[in-house]
């Protein structure tokens, strides 16, 4: 049994895999690397959780969790450069553990993925739902708060409780929309998600540089409130847990890695695409965080549209309203959009491998899509997104990534040890120390979660090993093929 928990798969086997698969198109410059990494990252982070991290976690420090989290991203980010030029294939990070440390490890990994795609669609959904409520309340139209919440709310003390809500429904809404379209074959143009790309950064910058006008430095003292005395309730580890959380925003940057197959020069551009995105982003979060804690006490943020409460403190920017609020809306949707669209790969490699079962790889005859997996995707990611408000989901996500991210560093270390003679396009700089901060720093922030994210990793966790020894354990391709050979 621990042979087959253990057993890898080789870096050879895959890339032939890759070889007989069919063949993608390459049309992808590093510039529209950069652009997919924007397009999938800068969402409801940035425009919802920015809020709330600030009133419950750091103050105007969020700015400081924006560059922790920046690094132990860029850690990651470098790792995962190494590993997408060695084995570019679409099941990302769950395939390179499954080359490095193994089928029960990638699996998990491979479990923890669904998080990032079909949770971080539920979550940005949430956030999505927050501003098109706040939006059309503008114009007088009102829904009930029953519908448009979510029926399930944290206490102070961390354990969930209900709140009399039914339903958020238009979180609900825009993911079976968004699903619907996946379904049917929508396809990311390199060209749609640059102007998506084109209209968020625009309108963040129009926010930055109109905001900074409007700063009151006295929003900005303390610039670190000391900490309550509960751990993460502001303070340094209110800081590490912002950031943990914040870490949110950054997710998205390996949308890029997973298209090696398609990018002119994937070992050239696919690191500078990662590495441009990150760069962008953590320059435009940490102005945007500045402005906004400027701009407003950090006390009245915890809401989830904080930019309209920003601009509502000051009545002469309500021309400004309007603009950021349709640019966040814009934004969400692209994120989501490329949540769905994501997860079935996952899932394709997932089930290729014998791990999930074989109509996991099901095409549609007309439309060409995965759609059983496309489905599926949408039915939990609407059920997560009408039921779980967004701060449970966004640490869910954060925790379910940094373990990711950790399987990904760890990678980096044990292939250049056992396969050091692969070859590999990107190298990470002195990896036995850089990949070493990587884990290091990915799993302190995993431990500055709140303990309650680590009690849902349990559950969600004991949920996908129940399902992998009830079947993968049982189909995965590489036992057959050692009971076969
Ligand atoms: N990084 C993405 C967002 O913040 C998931 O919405």
């Amino acid at each position: 049994m621990l042979k087959q928990l253990t057993a890898r798969k080789s870096v050879a086997a895959i890339n032939r895999e890759i070889e007989s698969g069919p063949r993608l198109k390459r049309v992808l410059s590093a510039r529209a690397l950069t652009s997919i990494g924007l397009g999938s990252m800068i969402g409801s982070g940035i425009f919802v959780l920015t809020g709330t991290v600030a009133a419950n976690h750091t103050g105007a420090a969020v700015t400081l969790a924006f560059l922790v989290a920046a690094i132990g991203c860029g850690l990651a980010a470098i790792c995962y450069a190494e590993l997408a030029s060695m084995i570019p294939v679409a099941g990302s990070a769950y395939s390179y553990t499954y080359a490095t440390l193994g089928e029960a490890v990638a699996w998990f990994v491979g479990w923890n993925l669904s998080l990032e795609y079909m949770m971080s669609a539920a979550t940005v959904a949430v956030g999505w739902s927050g501003y098109v409520v706040n939006l059309l309340e503008e114009f007088g139209i009102h829904l009930p708060a029953q519908l448009t919440n979510a029926p399930v709310g944290k206490t102070a003390s961390h354990t969930l409780q209900t709140t009399g809500a039914i339903v958020n429904l238009p979180a609900v809404l825009i993911v079976v929309v968004l699903t619907w379209l996946c379904y049917v074959g929508i396809r990311q143009s390199a060209r749609l998600n640059n102007w998506m790309v084109v209209i968020k950064v625009a309108i963040i910058i129009l926010f930055i540089l109109v905001g900074l006008a409007f700063i009151d430095t006295a929003n900005w003292k303390p610039y670190m409130p000391a900490n309550t005395g509960e751990f993460g309730h502001f303070g340094w580890s209110g800081v590490m847990q912002g950031a943990a959380i914040i870490f949110f925003a950054y997710i998205g940057f390996d949308t890029a890695a997973t298209t090696a197959q398609e990018a002119h020069n994937p070992q050239r551009d696919v690191p500078r695409g990662i590495l441009a995105a990150l760069a962008i982003s953590t320059v435009l979060y940490i102005a945007m965080a500045a402005v906004m804690t400027g701009m407003v006490s950090f006390e009245k943020l915890n809401v989830s549209a904080p930019v309209a409460v920003a601009l509502d403190e000051h009545p002469e920017l309500f021309w400004l309203g309007l603009p950021v609020k349709i640019g966040a809306i814009v934004g969400m949707t692209s994120v989501i959009l490329m949540s769905i669209l994501g997860q079935p790969r996952i899932f394709l490699a997932m089930s290729r491998d014998g791990l999930l079962p074989p109509q996991m790889q099901k095409v549609h005859p007309r439309y060409m899509t995965p759609s059983v997996a496309t489905v599926i995707t949408g039915l939990l990611a609407a059920f997560f997104a009408g039921v779980f408000p967004i701060d449970v989901l966004g640490e869910l996500v954060s925790i379910g990534i940094l373990l990711a991210f950790t399987a990904v560093c760890l990678g980096v270390l044990v292939l250049r040890r056992t396969q050091p003679d692969v070859p590999r396009p990107f190298r990470v700089p002195f990896a036995p120390v850089t990949a070493t901060a990587g884990v290091l720093l990915c799993l302190a922030l995993t431990l500055a979660l709140p303990h309650d994210t680590w009690i849902r990793l349990a559950i969600w966790s004991a949920i996908g090993f129940a399902i992998y020894f009830g079947y993968g354990y049982w189909n995965s391709k590489l036992r057959l093929q050692a009971a076969a050979g």
